[in-house]
């Protein structure tokens, strides 16, 4: 990964984490992002210490305000010439309802939107490669979501788990229309889900939250370290394997199937309408 530029949203924790320890080890140069500025300055000093890592720099941004991600995107268009991977990564799942800065509900705008905008943004630095990856990290909870996962929950409606699994199910619609967009090009797009990873996914709602998640993952004996959980992102940002390949969805380093909804693509077509709409962006992808 020498010389290759890799964004990594929701770094200082987990997956995201892991991910950079790993590409900074294979040699990338690594921007990285999350809220903590504290924990982002210490994962910045530890890839520092690793000789193998190229350069290493870290951009506070909180991604559920929209205003912030044309920050973040803005900051990576002035330092980088081009982006070969963009990892989006951070996730959240909120007990109850909270409506983001921008008035929609926070796990659509901190799971979805966000990533919608910043890809959109850094799309000239993505083109700016010679071959480019786009890896949107969901989950095995999209299988749940219903029909009109595209509109974001109201608080009369609230319900987490369905929050989170529309929000995930968005990250996969999104990842499969990207890849149909971009079609011969020279950027892939292509979904993860990471598998049941002890991080701190959850911990925002409390140590009880926290421990339900790790707890039902435990029990159904499909609990993985974060590094775990970080391979199949790794190796679809680094692997010669996967090189053109665009449009799939993996899981432990191979292609899965996913719901019959997340393939829907007049569905697709209409979560991308929706989150122009909801960020104010022209569709430069038509
Ligand atoms: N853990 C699992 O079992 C599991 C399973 C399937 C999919 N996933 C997905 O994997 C991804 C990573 O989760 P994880 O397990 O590594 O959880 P984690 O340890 O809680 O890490 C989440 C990361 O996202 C960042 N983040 C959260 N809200 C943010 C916001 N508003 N703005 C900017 N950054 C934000 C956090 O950074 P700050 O706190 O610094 O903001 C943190 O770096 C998520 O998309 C999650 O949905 C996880």
């Amino acid at each position: 990964m020498k010389g290759k530029t890799c964004v990594i949203t929701g770094a200082t924790s987990g997956i995201g984490r892991s991910c950079a320890l790993e590409l900074g080890r294979l040699g990338a140069d690594l921007i990285l992002t999350g809220r903590d500025k504290r924990k982002g300055a210490e994962l910045v000093r530890r890839l520092q210490r690793d000789r193998a890592c190229g350069s290493a720099h870290f951009i506070r941004a909180d991604l559920s305000v929209q205003r912030e991600v044309r920050e973040l995107a803005a900051a990576i268009r002035n330092r980088c010439a081009r982006v070969d991977v963009l990892i989006n990564n951070a996730g959240a799942r909120f007990d109850t309802f909270r409506p983001s800065a921008d008035d929609i509900e926070s796990t659509f705008a901190t799971n979805h939107l966000s990533h919608f905008l910043l890809t959109l943004l850094l799309l000239e630095k993505l083109q700016a490669a010679e071959a480019a990856r786009v890896i949107t990290v969901a989950s095995g909870a999209h299988a749940s979501a219903r029909e009109d996962f595209d509109r974001p929950f109201r608080a009369e409606n609230y319900d987490r788990k369905a929050a989170y699994g529309n929000s995930k199910l968005a990250n996969l619609v999104f990842a499969y229309e990207l890849a149909r967009r971009l079609r011969g090009t020279n950027i892939t797009s292509n979904a993860v889900d990471p598998g049941g990873v002890a991080s701190n996914f959850a911990r925002n709602n409390g140590f009880m939250s926290w421990l339900r998640h790790v707890g039902y993952h435990a029990l159904k004996r499909e609990l993985v370290s974060a590094k775990k959980g970080a391979e199949t992102i790794v190796f679809l940002a680094s692997s010669p394997e996967v090189e053109g390949v665009s449009g799939k969805y993996f899981f432990r380093k191979r292609e899965i199937e996913s719901s019959g909804i997340s393939k829907d693509e007049a569905a697709a077509k209409r979560l991308w309408e929706s989150s122009l709409h909801m960020t104010g962006l022209d569709d430069r992808l038509k």
